[in-house]
C-alpha cells in the first residue's frame, strides 16, 4: 500500500482533527502518501482531493469540528454512487480509506470495502449510538458542554423555583441524556429506550416540590417517545406547582474544544487505523474496548442499536 485517503462524513464531532492530523502524520511516518477528501463521500464523488502533508495538520488538535469538512450524501446509499467513488480512489491512486463519522458514514466505508477497496473506520459521534466500542469520538466532550449547561440552569432554576425540561441529542440513543441527567443531577431522564407516559413526568415534577426541592431538571433526549414541547404543555396543563421552562441545547453539543479524552481518542484511533490498513484489515472499525484499542466488524458493530446501558439506569434510580 502506498497511498491512503481520509475524510469525515455525517454530524462533525469533537476529536474528528485530533484524528485526521494522526492519520495523516503516522501515514507519512510510514512512508505513505496520505490524501484527504474535503466533505465526506459528497467530496469523494466531486473529487475534492488533495495530498496532505505533515504540517497542513498543524494547529488543529485542539479546534472542534473538522477541518477536512462533512457531508451527507444521499446518492452515495445508491450503487450507482458507491461506484462513481470506487472510480474516483482508483483515479487518486488511493489503496486504503479511512473514514471518520457515524454509523452512516460507517455504512457508508462498509459499501466500499463490498468493492474491494480496504477501509478502516473510527467511529465519530456524539451520539455514542455506534454499538461495540465503549465510546465513540466527541461524546466526553458533549457530556462535558451538557453538564455546564445542567449546572448553569440548575442556578437559575433553584432561584426561581422553576422546574426545567433539558433537550439533549443522541438521535434514537438515550446515552447522552442518561450520563447527563445522572452527573448534572437531574430528577428525570426521558430517553427513547425507555418509553414513559406524561404522568410520569408530572408525578417526578411535583414530588420533587412536595418534597421541598426549589428545582427540578429533566433531561429530554430528542428522540424519546414524547417530545420537550408536548411534556411542557402537559405539565402546564396539569398545574404542577413548578413554573415550567423549555431549554433546547441544540447544535452547541457538537461544537467546542475537544476534551482531552477525546483529543487522545481521536489520536488513538487515528495511528490505530493507518496501523490496521497497513496489517491487512478491512471492513473493521478501531473500537475502544476497555484501555484497549481494538478492531471490530463494521457489518456487526452497524447493523444492530447499541443498548442502553442497564448499569447507568440502575445508578440513575439510586442517585436521583
Ligand atoms: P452519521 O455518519 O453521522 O451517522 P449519516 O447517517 O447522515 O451520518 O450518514 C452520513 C453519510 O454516510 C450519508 O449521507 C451517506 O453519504 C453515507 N451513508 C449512510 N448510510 C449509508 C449506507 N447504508 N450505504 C452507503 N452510504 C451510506
Ligand atoms: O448524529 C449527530 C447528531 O447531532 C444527532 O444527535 C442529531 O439528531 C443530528 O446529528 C442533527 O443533525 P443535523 O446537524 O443535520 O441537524
Amino acid at each position: 500500500m502506498r497511498c491512503i485517503g481520509v475524510m469525515t462524513s455525517g454530524g462533525d464531532s469533537p476529536g474528528m482533527n485530533a484524528a485526521i492530523r494522526a492519520v495523516v502524520r503516522t501515514g507519512i511516518a510510514k512512508g505513505l502518501t496520505v490524501k484527504a477528501i474535503r466533505r465526506g463521500f459528497a467530496g469523494l464523488l466531486d473529487g475534492d482531493i488533495r495530498e496532505m502533508g505533515v504540517r497542513d495538520v498543524s494547529g488543529i488538535i485542539q479546534r472542534g469540528g473538522t477541518v477536512l469538512q462533512t457531508a451527507r450524501c444521499p446518492e452515495f446509499k445508491d450503487p450507482k454512487g458507491q461506484r462513481l467513488g470506487l472510480r474516483r480512489l482508483n483515479e487518486e491512486d488511493i489503496e486504503g480509506l479511512v473514514v471518520i463519522g457515524g454509523d452512516g458514514s460507517l455504512r457508508g466505508g462498509l459499501a466500499l470495502h463490498n468493492l474491494g477497496v480496504p477501509v478502516v473506520g473510527v467511529p465519530g459521534s456524539i451520539d455514542n449510538d455506534i454499538a461495540d466500542t465503549d465510546m465513540s469520538l466527541g461524546v466526553d466532550t458533549a457530556l462535558n458542554t451538557i453538564l455546564r449547561a445542567l449546572d448553569a440552569l440548575r442556578d437559575t432554576a433553584a432561584s426561581h423555583e422553576r422546574a426545567f425540561l433539558i433537550e439533549v441529542m443522541g438521535r434514537k440513543c438515550g446515552y447522552l441524556a442518561t450520563v447527563g441527567g445522572i452527573l448534572g443531577g437531574a430528577e428525570m431522564i426521558a430517553i427513547p429506550e425507555r418509553p414513559f407516559a406524561l404522568e410520569d413526568v408530572a408525578d417526578v415534577v411535583q414530588d420533587a416540590y412536595i418534597k421541598g426541592k426549589n428545582h427540578a431538571l429533566i433531561v429530554v433526549a430528542e428522540g424519546a417517545n414524547h417530545g420537550i414541547s408536548e411534556i411542557a404543555d402537559f405539565l402546564r396543563e396539569h398545574q404542577v406547582d413548578f413554573e415550567v421552562r423549555v431549554t433546547i441545547l441544540g447544535h452547541v453539543q457538537r461544537g467546542g474544544r475537544p476534551s482531552a479524552f477525546d483529543r487522545q481518542l481521536g489520536t488513538r484511533m487515528g495511528v490505530a487505523a493507518v496501523k490496521e490498513l497497513l496489517a491487512g484489515s478491512s471492513g473493521v472499525m478501531i473500537a475502544l474496548s476497555g484501555r484497549k484499542m481494538t478492531p471490530v466488524s463494521i457489518e456487526e458493530a452497524t447493523g444492530r442499536q447499541r443498548e442502553v446501558s442497564g448499569e447507568f439506569l440502575e445508578i440513575f434510580s439510586y442517585v436521583s
